[in-house]
Formats: structure tokens, sequence, C-alpha cells
């Protein structure tokens, strides 16, 4: 049988971020972010602050080529605004220097969420200035890190810091305004478009940004993703995949929003946050495409449905629960989805390289004497890099996959029993121990393939 392999050159890794994983919230001069303000579980995390050397050895025993971090604004600017703090950065050039030493390529993230408190205590991400200190970190941390740090990425899943953190109010920080969402969405934008340029001018050599990208589509279509809809069904989909995907890929890659959400926006506070050339900055050329693949988004037309408040405009679409396998979280377990995304992708923009910079799942873990033996989380995985090689035999540019994630850590607004971890971590003591999938993943980067 033929042993699925991938492309030369293919890059293998895993992801983390720095609020989800360091600890030491107020070492070397950090100040407050905004999870620190609203998360109510202690982040000390899994201390990787203090035991940075100790994870770096571990995934390079683990056969990692490829480490995608995130850089904590709070560390750099403790105030939002001022000159940089060096102590927060020498974190940085050290994490990335021990991880060359290792043989391993950093990839950095610059907002994975933890905006300065401070910057909130401004406006946070309603207010255009936001965007605008995004640009003088960028350079920064460029400033420090870039004769080193090959592959930049600007922001992660704006969708969900925008949406979720203001929109809905589960994420940081809270708040609950549908015009605010919006307004925060066009300056995350903006925030990418801005510091893009910031870090081409200091000559940085790749530039990207990460999105979550979920293919929209009807409970029927699960198990037949080529199903005809109804009208209504294909309004539903189509305005929640306008919300959803190309609220966040048609400004930066297209440089325009897609004309269905403009009543949107007009209905929520309006447009008038957007200045003329906006769209302009936003749409810089990009080296990279992030793509976060988790799960799928299962809609239908329901004309007495609400808007759901994370998807302002939704009025009239029900969010369904469907009857496949779904992980500890909650999410079914769709792998052909990601060949979905991916197949749009190469299809809309054939001149883009892209890289899933995330999947994984949340299972619930046994700790036995000889091992964790995470099956599922083996199968989740395996089955998606079984649907990725089919987008790369179609013609999909990806080049690397990187799991989500290498420690259990803190999940957000669902703390610490969330297990996303190819490592387990006991949080009493903070000791490691790889779980069988980092060993099947390992493996798997070895041979550069799956097995049969
Ligand atoms: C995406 C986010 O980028 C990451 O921070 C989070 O932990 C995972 N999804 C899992 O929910």
């Amino acid at each position: 049988m033929k042993v699925p392999r991938f492309p030369d050159g293919f890059v293998w890794g895993v992801s983390t971020s720095a609020f989800q994983i360091e600890g030491a919230t107020s070492a070397d001069g950090r100040g407050p972010s905004i999870w620190d303000v609203f998360s109510a579980d202690r982040a000390e995390a899994c201390d990787h602050y203090h035991r940075r050397s100790e994870d770096v050895r571990l995934m390079r025993e683990l056969g990692m080529a490829a480490y995608r971090f995130s850089v904590s604004w709070p560390r750099v600017f403790p105030d939002g605004s001022g000159k940089p703090n060096p102590a927060g950065l020498d974190f940085y050039e050290r994490l990335v220097d021990e991880l060359l030493a290792a043989g391993i390529a950093p990839y950095a993230t610059l907002y994975h969420w933890d905006l300065p408190q401070a910057l909130e205590e401004r406006g946070g991400w309603p207010s255009r200035d936001t965007a605008r200190r995004f640009a003088d970190y960028a350079a920064a941390v460029h400033d420090r890190l870039g004769d080193r740090v090959g592959t930049w990425f600007t922001v992660n899943e704006p969708w969900v810091a925008a949406f979720l953190g203001y929109g809905s109010g589960v994420h940081a920080p809270g708040r609950k305004s549908a015009a605010e969402a919006f307004r925060s969405a066009h300056h995350m934008l903006l925030a990418h478009g801005l510091a893009t340029q910031a870090l081409r001018a200091a000559g940085a050599a790749k530039v990207g940004a990460v999105l979550n990208l979920s293919p929209v589509m009807t409970p029927a279509q699960v198990g037949d993703f080529g199903r005809e809809l109804s009208e209504e069904d294909a309004e539903a989909v189509g305005r929640i995949d306008a919300l959803a995907n190309r609220q966040f890929l048609e400004p930066m890659l297209r440089g325009a929003y897609p004309a269905e959400l403009l009543p949107v926006i007009e209905r929520h506070g309006g447009l008038g946050h957007v200045r003329d050339g906006d769209l302009d900055t936003i749409a810089q050329p990009l080296d990279l495409l992030g793509v976060n693949y988790y799960t799928p988004l299962v809609v239908q037309a329901q004309p007495s449905e609400a808007a759901d408040p994370a998807f302002p405009g939704s009025d009239g679409v029900l969010f369904c629960t469907i009857p496949t396998a779904v992980t500890a979280m909650g999410w079914p377990i769709v792998p052909g989805g990601l060949t979905l995304v991916l197949r749009r992708l190469s299809e809309e923009y054939p001149d883009l390289d892209l890289m899933v910079t995330e999947n994984g799942a949340d299972f619930v873990d046994v700790v036995t004497g000889d091992g964790i033996h995470d099956v599922e989380r083996i199968s989740f995985i395996e089955d998606h890099l079984r649907a990725l090689l089919s987008a790369v035999r179609e013609g999909a540019r990806v080049r690397g996959y990187l799991v989500w994630t290498l420690l259990d850590n803190l999940e957000w607004s669902d703390g610490y029993q969330r297990k996303f971890g190819l490592v387990h971590v006991d949080f009493a003591t903070q000791r490691r121990r790889p779980k069988d999938s980092a060993l099947w993943y390992r493996d798997v980067i070895r041979r550069n393939g799956l097995t049969e």
C-alpha cells in the first residue's frame, strides 16, 4: 500500500500562545493584560516563562521543525505605549536563540488576544488608536528579533477576539455590543495592515495573518458536502460565511468588505469608523495565510430565530447541533471540513501560500502508570492530516501543519479543564509528560508521512 507522504520541505510543528502558557504575569515589568483582569483562573498556566528551556528541549526531542508562539504585548509595552520594556523582549530573545540552537524555526504571532489593560482603558479595540499602537509594538518586537525570526503573524483569529471579546462578552474584555464588535474587527484588520507595513519597512522576511476559518454548512451537508440547498438555507449559510470568514479574508486579500455585510454593519452602529484608505492599508500583500481549523459552522434558516450575539446580524439563522462525534469541547469532528477550507482558499486565492497554524482537539485524558493513551487525539490529528493531504493532492499550496498545542494549558474562559496538549501538564508540579499522541506525531514528522 502507498504510504501517504507530505511534500518535501513540509513544515511540522506546534503552536502556543503567551497568556495560555507563560504565567509570570508580573515578572520583569510585565503590565496587566485584559485577560488578567477578566479571567477567573489564576494565570500561572504552564509557568513556561521559567521553564522555557525545558520546553524547547521537549520540542527538540519530539522532532519539531517549527514553533509558533505569541509575544505578550504587555511584556513589551506594560502601559500600552511609551518606550518598550527591554526585559520583556529579553525573554523572547532567549526563547528564539534556544529554538534556533535546537534547529526549530520560530514563527512569531504578535496578537494572540492579550491586549494591554492600559489600552483597553483608553478605548480598547473599538478605538482606532489601538491599531496605531499595535504597529508601534510590531516594530519594537521586530527591532529586537527581526534578524532571527523568519515568519511573522500579525493577528490571531480576529473574529474570536472581536466578536467574543466585544460582542458576546464571553472573552476578555467581556463587552457586549454588536457595534463595538464590528468596530473592533475593523481596527484589528487595520492593525494587521499597519503592522504589516511596519514589518515590511523594517525588512521582515515573511508576513502573514492567522484566521479561524470554518466551512459553513447545513446539518444535511455534514454528511454530503455537495448537497443542494433551499434558497433560505443558502442565504443563511452565505450570511454566516460573510460574518465569520469573508469579513476578514476579503479586506485582507481583496481590499473590500463583502457587499452583503455592509448593510449588517450599517444596522449595528454604522460604518463611520471605516475611513478612506483603510481598506488599501489592510490589503497588504501577504506571504502566508495561517489557517486555524477545528470544526465547521452548522446552520439552517429558521425565521423565528433571534441573532446570536457572537454573530450580530444572524437573526433568522439557527446554529445547529448535529449527531456527529464531538470533542470534549462539544465541537463536531468533521475532518473533511479542512479539505473544504483549503480547497476554497486555493480556488479563490491561487497564489497564496497556506499553513495550517492550528488544528487539534480537547479530549478527556486518563493518566495511567504507563502513560497517557490518547487514542482519540491521535485519530483526530491523523484524520485531519489525511484531509489536508487530499487538498494538497488537488494542488493546494499548504506549506505546513502545526498542532494546537504543545502543552495542556489555560483554555481562556474554559480554564484548565480543557486538554489540547500533545504533552500532559500536572499543574500541581508542572511536570510535563508526552502523551502517546506526542510520540505518534514525532514518528509522523520523521517519516514526513502517515502509515498506509
Ligand atoms: C484557537 C485559539 O487561537 C487558541 O488560543 C485556542 O486555545 C484554540 N483555538 C482552542 O480553542
